[in-house]
């Protein structure tokens, strides 16, 4: 199989129609992508990103595969926003079946030099903005007794990256709440996933030399960064009723680079 074969998307069903997906960061490139995957499957979407006009354009592809989508300029580090977002969401579709909590950032600095704001606006991104939206559609799911929960970590929360431990504590901090959260929902039909991408083709990694490219792919065992695609696959599948019996596991989506 060729690369281009391997990443391309694999649950095309119309197995979640009628269900409502919401991706945070779902504005541009992996979390575009998942939001798109689950809109083929059949899903309706909510994308909420910070990016108002780039979210709005996502929802807009959404629609013009035949399926509902609205979008929403939430903060998800604000809980309130997170809270309203959620509550129109029921208010106008009525349900809430699959969260991605897909929206983050990196502020890399060496921990000599970290600024306590670097810490905090990724540990406040990636972490708590993670808690609050899982937090808000907890009731709904756990009334409807079903739901589907997928965070997006990373494999720097696995391995640990020099230059980069505050967003490795926040990736790392995010597979622990997933388990714990699965733990938690298990019994009243909820699963909690978590997924951790590797080197991913996306614009912070096009930017790259050359050189330090040729690096990162000599580096990975299947010899290629990861494309968008690829993440959003792993989550189709998470999401899709084939995952029905898999709960507070990381998949990890880096060509093997952690194994
Ligand atoms: N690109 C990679 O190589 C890679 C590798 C491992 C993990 N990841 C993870 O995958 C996810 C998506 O990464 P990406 O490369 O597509 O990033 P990206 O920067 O292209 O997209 C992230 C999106 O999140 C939005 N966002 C940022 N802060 C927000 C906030 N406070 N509230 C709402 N939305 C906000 C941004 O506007 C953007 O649209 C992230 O969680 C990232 O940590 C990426």
């Amino acid at each position: 199989m060729s690369d281009q074969q391997s990443s391309q998307e694999l649950m095309s069903s119309d197995c979640l129609s009628g269900q409502v997906a919401i991706v945070t960061g779902g504005a541009q490139n992996i979390g575009k992508a998942i939001a798109l995957s689950l809109a083929r499957m059949g899903a309706d979407g909510v994308i909420v990103d910070v990016d108002a006009e780039k979210a709005e354009e996502t929802a807009g592809e959404i629609r013009d595969l035949g399926r509902k989508a609205i979008s929403f300029r939430t903060n998800v580090t604000d809980g309130g926003e997170v809270s309203e977002c959620i509550e129109k969401v029921v208010e106008k579709f009525g349900r809430v079946d699959i969260l991605v909590n897909n929206a983050g950032i990196t502020r890399d600095n060496l921990l000599l030099r970290m600024k306590d704001d670097e810490w905090e606006s990724v540990l406040d991104v990636n972490l708590k903005g993670t808690y609050y939206f899982t937090k808000a559609v907890v009731r709904p799911m756990i009334k409807a007794r079903r739901g589907r929960i997928i965070n997006i970590a990373s494999i720097v929360g696995v391995m640990g990256n020099a230059g980069q431990s505050n967003y490795a504590a926040s990736k790392a901090g995010i597979i622990g709440f997933s388990k714990s959260v699965a733990k938690e929902l298990a019994s009243r039909g909820v699963t909690v996933n978590a997924v951790a991408p590797g080197f991913i083709e996306t614009a912070m990694t096009r930017v790259l030399p050359e050189e330090v490219r040729k690096e990162f792919q000599s580096a990975i065992p299947l010899k290629r960064l990861g494309v968008s695609q690829d993440v959003a696959n792993a989550v189709a599948f998470l999401a899709s009723p084939a995952a029905g019996y898999i709960t507070g596991q990381v998949i990890h989506v880096d060509g093997g680079m952690v194994m």
